[in-house]
């Protein structure tokens, strides 16, 4: 069985870029798989320091998984600082990963900007956290959108280093498997995670822009379209789309070199449940005057239901935050399992 992990960080609103790319597929894999669902608060202390409504962010994001669809019953839905154990792994990441491999992390470059010295320390260590919200859990799949793939790949580095620089200890505490990394036989205890980013829209571009990324810090709004729009927001926001003058293409080929129209018809796929093949079946050589209403209808006959409940949800907060206190409980277990077999690995007394 999968141990499915993700988490989202509760700044700014969530937009379309983060249900097509995160949320979606969350929802998705819930049949068949154990899945933890989080809300990084700890996380969202490196993009700003003090909050106004830091709880409400945190409800909301909360909100828009259990709207979406997430059972928060059968499966785990909970706020990270509510489980210490992930701070706790974090410092031994942080003493397993190099600085070397925190500044290559393009994201950390973006955000620092010029004045490297002047970012947080929180920052840079900011992928440590990351491997250790899924490597608490002994995670092994994670969702996410294309930008967090370079912070996944550097989880199986510090879990490939933790294996190999604890492998006696691993086996003197009994607690590992074998497993063969190239050669070499390893005892490890932490897994390899996967990344699932495949999908038809594993990158939403800004409808502005279809070279940047949608995200909650561009300053256009009409770039995004938000989980809260309404109807009349995300048809004026479709309506307005960059596009190019051709009309869709018959096949994917011909949105080579067109990245406002490839990203159109990604979300379209996205949101139908299709591949972008079979949305042009349907749609190549119609103009985006036919498509962009398609899309629109589309966009809202999927987004609104969600968006109502979510406003439902956000109306009586004493539900969400039953949900977040009993995942909470259920998470904190589950991590101080494996925190327990790590505390021996490394040779702690507790
Ligand atoms: P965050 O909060 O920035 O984004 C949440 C999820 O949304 C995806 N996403 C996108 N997908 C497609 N197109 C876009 N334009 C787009 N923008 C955002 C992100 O890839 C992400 O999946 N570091 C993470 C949070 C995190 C995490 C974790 C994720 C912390 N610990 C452990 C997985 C596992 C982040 O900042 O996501």
């Amino acid at each position: 069985k999968k141990l499915v992990f993700s988490g989202v960080q509760p700044t700014g609103n969530l937009h379309l870029g983060n249900y097509l790319g995160a949320i979606r597929k969350f929802v998705a894999l819930q049949e068949g798989n154990d899945c933890i669902y989080c809300v990084v608060d700890l996380h969202s202390l490196t993009a700003q320091l003090v909050h106004d409504d830091l709880p409400g962010q945190i409800r909301s994001i909360a909100a828009a998984f259990i709207a979406s669809g997430i059972d928060p019953q059968r499966h785990i839905v909970f706020n990270q600082s509510a489980v210490p154990q992930h701070a706790e792994l974090a410092w031994i990441f942080n003493c397993v990963a190099r600085i070397g491999w925190m500044n290559r992390m393009t994201q950390f470059k973006d955000k620092a900007g010029k004045d490297r010295e002047n970012a947080s320390l929180g920052l840079l260590a900011y992928p440590s956290l990351m491997a250790a919200d899924i490597l608490v859990y002994r995670g092994t799949h994670v969702p996410v959108g294309d930008d967090q793939k370079q912070h996944l790949e550097l989880a199986r580095d510090i879990a490939m280093k933790f294996n190999l620089d604890y492998q006696d200890h691993i086996r003197r505490a009994g607690r590992g498997i074998d497993i063969i990394v190239g050669d070499e036989p390893v005892h490890a205890f932490l897994p390899m995670v996967e990344p699932l980013i495949e999908g038809p829209a594993p990158r939403v571009m800004s409808l502005r822009d279809g070279t940047k990324k949608m995200s909650k810090s561009d300053p256009s709004d009409l770039s995004r379209i938000n989980l809260l729009d309404d109807e009349e927001a995300i048809s004026k926001k479709i309506r307005k789309a960059k596009t190019d003058p051709d009309g869709l293409p018959g096949e994917i080929e011909g949105l080579k070199g067109r990245p406002e129209a490839d990203n159109l018809v990604g979300i379209y796929a996205a949101l139908a449940d299709k591949t972008k093949t079979e949305v042009l079946a349907e749609f190549g050589g119609q103009q985006f005057s036919v498509f962009k209403p398609a899309l629109v209808d589309l966009a809202v006959e999927v987004l609104s239901p969600i968006t109502g409940e979510m406003r439902r949800l956000l109306n009586d907060t004493s539900h969400i935050d039953a949900i977040l206190r009993n995942g909470g409980e259920r998470a904190r277990a589950r991590a101080e399992a494996t925190m327990k077999d790590v505390r021996d690995i490394i040779g702690f007394l507790y």
